[in-house]
């Protein structure tokens, strides 16, 4: 009875799972993010004259959240969580944003889920805003952090002078002038700038061809890969090219947004060219809720409270649309979900190890498959500067939020409600409690009049959740504190003078 002895059948156990590992095709993931996007922004969320075709094709096939969170209402830390998979407080990218000469960016130690696929032999590549800073000789560009091909801008495409530069016709005189006194706003290529400043209605169809001819490449040697598309569009200024300004009812927002539409119908039919469609995850969501200070030309966040920079539902809930005809069945999760889930979700999908360190997401399978419930029970809401004082702003645990402190933002100004807007830190003893499903828009504080028993019990979860959530928080290493250095700014002309306005290259 040899052949039966267990090192035999340990053997024979190793060659079964070697030949499923190698018959297991890993799929595709295209991650799209959009920017300033908010929760009442898309038709498929109930936007009145917003044209979203695309996107609303996603929603209609796909998975759509009603409940998903950024971890940030600001763009940089938004964007760490999303590719890492951990809070902005361990990453060190608080308080705000990075800017055209910071000195800092997300730490070279982070693992991002570009890593992490590759280390299942991915091929990796994104497009569009990366805002996770640039550092000295470019060390913090995406190149650096796990994509093998990177064309975009390593910033805001406000962080620069963009007068005349996001209109069409180009001679026209457009709106904004975005940051004086920096370096044109560059689009890299690589770790090289290939043309500054840019000429914005024609950025798109770069995006485009470089996004379709690198899912055609991959397909063609079947590697699998991932596309990270972070689109600029519907951040301001607002831009669009010829074949979109105008072609809207909603004005220069809805023109922007109709363009970051056409090309999510780009991407969705690149991967039916290319024949990968059946084996494709495509995510949709946005880094944080509407600029309401730019009136018509930011964005909305619906039925919810307020805007970008704020804890309120508006600065953090988001669309999302998980898409995979076939295999993600079409519908409506009220499940709650968080960019911070996307890395643990996709290295299941992929078959990858999680990476040895704190993570704060969760593995969405079971949402996504609708086999069961989401892994969330909570979400911990840090505002643009969290610190460890203060901690977590608010806490969402089951139906429920509670508000510890609350702060206006500038950029959800113009707006009737003028909490949104007053920058002055309130604390709230007791906390601010309302019930998310009876009460989307946080209007009706649960602790006003009667306290009904079931009430206080939600009260002190909350206060448990947020105390022992606080205590177990690392904060990493400001990296935006780091500062900024002028000679860091982006140049594609480096000897040229009188700088920054002298950095100018056309491609
Ligand atoms: C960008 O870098 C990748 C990986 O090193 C390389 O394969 C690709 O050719 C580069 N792209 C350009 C345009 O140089
Ligand atoms: C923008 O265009 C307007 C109208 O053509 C022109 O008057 C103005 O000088 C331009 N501004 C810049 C900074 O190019
Ligand atoms: C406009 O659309 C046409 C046809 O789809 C395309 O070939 C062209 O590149 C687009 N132009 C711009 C500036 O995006
Ligand atoms: C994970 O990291 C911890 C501490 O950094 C270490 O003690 C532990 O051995 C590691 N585990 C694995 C499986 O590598």
């Amino acid at each position: 009875m040899s052949a039966l002895s267990p090192a035999w059948l340990f053997a024979l156990c190793l060659m079964l799972l070697a030949s499923l590992g190698s018959a297991y095709q890993p799929p595709n993931i295209i991650l799209i993010f959009a920017d300033d996007l908010g929760f009442g922004d898309l038709g498929s969320y109930g936007h009145p004259t917003s044209a979203t075709p695309n996107l609303d094709k996603m929603a209609a096939e796909g998975l759509r959240f009603t409940d998903f969170y950024s971890s940030s209402p600001i763009c940089s830390p938004s964007r760490a969580a999303l590719l890492t998979g951990r809070y902005q407080t361990r990453s060190g990218v608080y308080p705000g944003v990075f800017y055209p000469g910071s000195k800092g960016g997300l730490p070279l130690a982070e693992v991002t889920v570009a890593e992490l696929l590759k280390t299942r032999g991915y091929a990796t590549a994104m497009v569009g805003k990366w805002h996770l800073g640039l550092g000295p000789k470019g060390i913090f560009l995406p190149t650096n952090q796990g994509f093998d091909h990177f064309l975009g801008v390593p910033y805001s495409h406000d962080q620069g002078p963009c007068q005349n530069l996001t209109c069409f016709p180009p001679s026209t005189r457009c709106f904004g002038t975005c940051d004086l006194g920096v370096v044109p706003v560059p689009l890299f290529l690589n770790q090289s700038i290939v043309e500054q400043p840019i000429n914005f209605p024609r950025l798109e169809a770069r995006y485009d061809a470089f996004a379709r001819d690198f899912i055609r490449a991959c397909a063609q040697r079947k590697q699998p890969f991932l596309l990270y598309y972070a689109s600029h569009h519907t951040h301001y200024p607002q831009f669009g090219s010829q074949n979109y300004t105008g072609r809207s009812s909603r004005g220069p927002y809805g023109d922007a947004l109709l363009e970051f539409d056409g090309t999510v119908g780009l991407l969705l039919q690149a991967l039916q060219d290319a024949g990968v469609h059946e084996n494709s995850l495509v995510f949709f969501t946005s880094d944080n809720g509407p600029e309401t200070m730019r009136g018509s030309r930011g964005g909305s966040s619906g039925l919810l409270k307020c805007g970008k920079g704020t804890t309120y539902e508006g600065g953090m809930r988001e669309p999302a649309v998980a898409y995979w005809p076939g295999r993600i069945a079409p519908g409506v999760t009220h499940e709650l979900a968080s960019t911070l889930d996307i890395l643990p979700t996709v290295a299941a999908l992929a078959e990858v190890p999680l990476p040895n360190i704190t993570l704060d997401g969760y593995d969405l399978s079971p949402v996504l498959f609708g086999k069961g419930k989401s892994p969330r029970q909570t979400m911990f809401f840090y505002p643009p500067a969290p610190n460890e004082l203060f901690g977590v702003f608010a806490v969402r645990y089951d139906k429920y939020k509670a508000h510890f402190f609350t702060k206006g933002d500038i950029k959800s100004g113009w707006t009737p409600d003028p909490t949104c807007s007053e920058i002055i830190l309130l604390t709230h003893e007791p906390p601010l409690l309302y019930d998310l499903e009876s009460d989307p828009a946080e209007n009706y504080n649960l602790l006003h009049g009667a306290q009904a028993s079931g009430i206080l019990k939600v009260l002190k979860e909350a206060r448990l959740l947020k105390a022992s959530f606080d205590k177990a928080m690392t904060f990493g290493e400001s990296q935006t504190a780091m500062g900024s250095d002028p000679l860091l700014q982006p140049c594609c002309a480096p000897q040229c003078s009188p700088k920054p306005s002298c950095c100018r290259c056309a491609s």
